[in-house]
């Protein structure tokens, strides 16, 4: 789908009217939908920063077993997660300097994963040609990312990290939450974009009666706007405590934009309110990734007078304020995320009807960024 594609929401989708049962290609297309594989050629957030230090650091991004650690400059490195003389991983090792050793035998990689020593290697041997695969790896905004796809790919289309500028931005307390869930990753980001599953949540929403009122989709991102009644209003130095007492929110109407860019996710409600999601698929039914809620002190002009030093201690000693809002949204989610996998595998042509239309926007575009894979 070249250039945007708009689509006014009219209520039911056609797959929410009654009709005859769905044609074969409409199952398979749905079994696929819960099969496809990721677009590697984007960069995906693997850890946090402070996760990654002088030991390595595992962690597994769409089948691929990736190994991260810090170098002598504290500069992150990333490898595959496989030592090329027996298999085993090598984020079991250790680090010396700038290279990472192999806990079985000790071999040491350099940062290009070339192996550049063996302690055990004979006088008249050479060191075998052997190597491990380098991913080139980013520490932006708190998050250690890599990619995975074609760097030539990267190169041409200028792909880049998803900004979270927030992150430091001294107006903005932020809280993180890990969503690990034994789920295709399709179930989550439609979960995400379909606001209409306030139901589930309770006190733990920040808004309630969201209406889809605009969508639009390019072949990058899909936009959802909602008009929904925002129960935030922070202004005042005791509007914070709002993410954590449920009876001091106030309802007010704010507009609710959700969007898919790929393969994130990007919430705001009004302009106090901001919440991503960075994906880091792990395989065909297992699903990590990071829940960020970012909370603006915009409103408090007299804050922004003081040194930034105090602004800075402020800020680091409210990290994780909304901890139990964001925790508890996740818990929830991820115990319907994982009967919507269990009875997939257990019928897979079983389908109800779909009243949200963003779903089908957001399905298109995954299919099209997993089949345009160069
Ligand atoms: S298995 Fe890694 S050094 Fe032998
Ligand atoms: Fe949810």
């Amino acid at each position: 789908m070249d250039g945007i594609q708009e689509i006014k929401h009219h209520g039911a989708s056609d797959s929410g009217r009654r009709g005859p049962s769905p044609s074969t290609e409409a199952v398979s297309k749905r079994n696929q939908l819960r099969q496809l594989s990721i677009n590697p050629n984007h960069w995906y957030a693997v850890a946090r920063s402070d996760e990654v230090g002088q030991r390595p650091h595992g962690v597994v991004l769409w089948q691929q077993p990736v190994v991260l650690y810090r170098d002598s400059q504290g500069q992150v490195q990333a490898l595959a997660d496989r030592c090329p003389h027996r298999q085993v991983r090598l984020s079991q090792g250790q680090v010396n300097g700038d290279r990472l050793v192999c806990a079985y035998h000790g071999w040491q990689f350099d940062a290009a994963g070339a192996c550049v020593h063996i302690p055990y290697l004979g006088e008249k041997q050479r060191l075998p040609n052997c190597g491990v695969r380098p991913y080139p790896v980013r520490e932006q905004d708190g998050f250690i990312w890599i990619f995975p796809g074609n760097t030539d790919a990267m190169a041409s289309r200028g792909v880049a990290p998803l900004p979270l500028p927030e992150w430091d931005h001294l107006n903005y307390i932020v809280t993180v939450s890990v969503i690990d869930v034994n789920a295709h990753y399709s179930f989550l980001i439609e979960n995400l974009m379909d606001m209409y599953h306030g139901h589930l949540h309770d006190d733990y929403q920040a808004w309630k009666d969201p209406i889809l009122k605009h969508l639009q989709a390019t072949s990058e991102r899909v936009d959802a706007h909602y008009q929904a009644q925002s129960y935030y209003r922070i202004d005042k130095i005791w509007s914070v405590s709002q993410l954590f007492i449920p009876a001091l929110r106030q309802l007010h109407p704010e507009p609710l934009d959700v969007s898919y860019v790929y393969p994130n996710w990007v919430a705001t409600l009004g302009q106090d309110f901001k919440i991503c999601c960075l994906f880091c698929p792990v395989d065909l039914a297992h699903t990590r990734a990071y829940l960020l809620h970012f909370t603006s002190l915009h409103a408090f002009h007299r804050l922004h007078k003081l040194p930034v030093t105090f602004r800075r201690w402020l800020k680091t000693r409210l990290f994780g304020a909304a901890q139990p809002l964001l925790d508890g949204l996740v818990a929830q989610d991820v115990v319907m995320l994982e009967q919507e996998q269990q009875a997939f595998w257990a019928d897979p042509q079983a389908q109800g009807p779909e009243l949200n239309s963003a779903l089908a926007a957001v399905q298109r575009l995954m299919r099209q960024q997993a089949e345009t894979v160069v």
